[in-house]
């Protein structure tokens, strides 16, 4: 049944967005929202699908405007999970009552301490007491699982999925759209898994095609094995550039790079053996790098598995009768409305040669089979879009309705990623970059502490400071990069988070002796612990949130914000020096912060330092 009280959406009375902005969205544009104080859970979707119950779950301050013939909410903080709040709301059904035969009918209880009412409207106050109790408790008994274990992801089907990111090229440069894909993928892997979905990481290596033969015909001549297995990738994209080079003054060349190239596809035994050898160093090197940035892969995949199959996806094609011949000789798939041709996708070369999106088609039907997956998902930036239209369409006219459960994650462009080399070529540049910025950085800062690894430390605050900087905005976005803005110390960066924590942590350090679980919770009344606390709650909605768009931001913001709160905090409730049951229930508070802020950077992919 849908109660008969609505909630107005934003025109009503004031709403209070909460900190970092986060709040504006609320409530979204336009909504109808029955009555959130009824037990069926349903009746609290809000049309994004988004569970909000924004009142019910806990505002601690908040009122009713009953003026506009509706009930419109205006809370000063968000706060959620407050399941247990029914007051006896419940029990009225006209719209139109007075506020003050309200305030008569609501009853404070357990969860409401104080009801008041003003022109129009019933104020209601909740029990704070209860808030610190009920938070602080459920934070430190879900530990690394808080917010996860929410209601809000109860009912969330455990899924199969397979998620391809990072997929560089041998011998090519590793460009800063292969970092963000490697970072946004590993993101939506971790948060993909933390909800419990069966998780498969897949490499998908550029590590076929006519680069290839450039590269043995090149490798005969400019190659040395010594300089291969000290620096594989550096040494293959150098010969790669001088063959090339080479190439374009001599004809001579260019014929040994395509004879190379035959053999290769012909299988020869020989000439496989040097590209098996290119491609295991390479692999061997993107290992060592994409550990130091906490990434691993279940798979490494590549094109040249699926040189085969391609031919044998060519064949299905034209057995549905999707293949068309063009005059040109290629060998197309018509995507048009009107099977006029008007768009299509070519799918085979004159020379009967297979395309990247042949070897997708091939790539996919086989994850499929190989893994009986509910869901894939690549991630590339966006100027593959059309790619993967096509590829997902493509495979839906062959009739594999799973087409439709295939996901493109896609993000923009970043301008001006420069190293002091120069352009970036390798990941591990970018990587070396971020450290020895972010060393000079430390050293020069007054608050640095005498740390065992500053290196390491070092490395960890860096790659912090990208990721934020990275996942600040819609994925979708284009970004100017700047070091200097990147490894601020101050403002929302990934230096702020690290530093956050960093202090938090010291905190909880040098009071380890006084530290205790049984607290008092009425020394956490004040406003600033409030909000931390406040904030604290809200996690799992922003966990969902991500969960279903895919976007990072709700989570960073989210965190920036708690850095924000604990900051205020830390400065104005201090631990040391006040009275052992203040200072422990503080201390608690702080330990809790810590907690949820160490939760959510690891699901961003960054690792918490404890000391800078
Ligand atoms: N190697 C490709 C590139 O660097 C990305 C591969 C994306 N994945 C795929 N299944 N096509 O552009």
């Amino acid at each position: 049944m849908v109660h008969p009280l609505r909630l107005l959406p934003a025109s009503g009375p004031a709403q209070t967005p909460a900190r970092g902005g986060e709040g504006a969205a609320y409530p979204p544009e336009g909504c109808t929202i029955h009555c959130p104080f009824s037990s069926d859970r349903k009746e609290r979707l809000l049309p994004s699908g988004l569970v909000h119950a924004w009142w019910g779950r806990g505002c601690t301050r908040g009122s009713f405007d009953v003026s506009h013939g509706g009930l419109s909410l205006s809370e000063e903080h968000r706060l959620s999970a407050f399941k247990s709040f029914e007051p006896a709301t419940r029990k009225f059904d006209k719209v139109n009552i007075c506020s003050s035969c309200l305030q008569k009918t609501l009853k404070c209880d357990t969860v409401v301490s104080e009801i008041s009412t003003g022109p129009g409207t019933v104020n209601f106050t909740i029990n704070k007491e209860l808030l610190a109790k009920t938070v602080l408790q459920q934070v430190f008994k879900d530990g690394s699982e808080y917010g996860i274990k929410s209601e809000l992801f109860s009912t969330l089907p455990r899924r199969k999925i397979v998620i391809e990111f990072s997929s560089p090229n041998i011998a090519k440069k590793f460009h800063v759209g292969h970092l963000r894909s490697t970072i946004i993928g590993n993101f939506v892997a971790n948060l993909k898994e933390a909800l419990g979905h069966q998780v498969t990481r897949i490499n998908y290596l550029g590590d076929w095609g006519m680069q290839f033969g450039l590269l043995g015909a090149g490798f005969q001549q400019f190659g040395n094995e010594e300089e291969l297995q000290s620096n594989p990738l550096q040494h293959l994209f150098e010969v790669y550039v001088q063959v090339n080079k080479a190439a374009e003054e001599d004809e001579n060349i260019k014929k040994l790079a395509q004879d190379f190239f035959r053999k290769l596809e012909a299988r020869d035994e020989q000439t496989l053996s040097m590209w098996q050898h290119f491609r295991d160093f390479s692999i061997e090197e993107y290992v060592r790098i994409y550990k130091r940035l906490g990434v691993h892969f279940d798979e490494y995949s590549g094109e040249s598995f699926y040189q085969e199959k391609s031919q044998e996806v060519l064949k299905m094609l034209d057995t549905k009768g999707l293949l068309q011949k063009t005059i040109k000789g290629t060998r197309v798939v018509d995507l048009s409305e009107k099977r006029d041709l008007s768009l299509s996708s070519t799918v085979m070369r004159s020379d009967g040669t297979s395309l990247y999106i042949t070897r997708d088609l091939a790539a996919a039907i086989d994850r499929m089979k190989k893994y009986n997956c509910d869901t894939m998902i690549y991630v590339t930036d966006k100027s593959q879009n059309t790619h993967f239209e096509q590829l997902f369409q493509i495979l839906k006219l062959m009739g594999y309705q799973w087409a439709e459960r295939c996901q493109h994650v896609s993000f923009g462009l970043v301008q001006g990623m420069k190293t002091r080399k120069g352009e970036v070529v390798f990941l591990e540049d970018v990587l070396n970059e971020a450290r020895s910025r972010m060393l000079q950085n430390m050293a020069s800062a007054k608050t640095t502490k005498e740390l065992e690894n500053p290196l390491e430390t070092a490395e960890k605050i860096g790659l912090a400071a990208l990721i934020i900087q990275d996942f600040k905005g819609l994925l979708s976005s284009d970004y100017q990069f700047s070091w200097d803005r990147v490894l601020q110390s101050r403002g929302d960066t990934g230096v702020f988070l690290q530093y956050t924590h960093a202090r938090l942590h010291s905190l909880e350090q040098m009071c380890r002796n006084g530290q205790s679980t049984d607290i008092n919770t009425a020394c956490l009344q004040d406003p600033q612990a409030i909000s931390v606390l406040q904030h604290l709650l809200r996690y799992d909605e922003v966990l969902y949130k991500s969960s279903e768009d895919l976007q990072p931001k709700h989570i960073v913001s989210y965190l920036l914000t708690l850095s924000h709160l604990a900051a205020v905090a830390h400065k104005t409730l201090p631990v040391k020096g006040s009275a052992p049951e203040l200072a422990q229930a503080r201390l608690r508070l702080f330990q809790a912060a810590r907690s949820v802020l160490a939760n959510g950077m690891k699901l961003l992919g960054i690792t918490p330092v404890t000391q800078m």
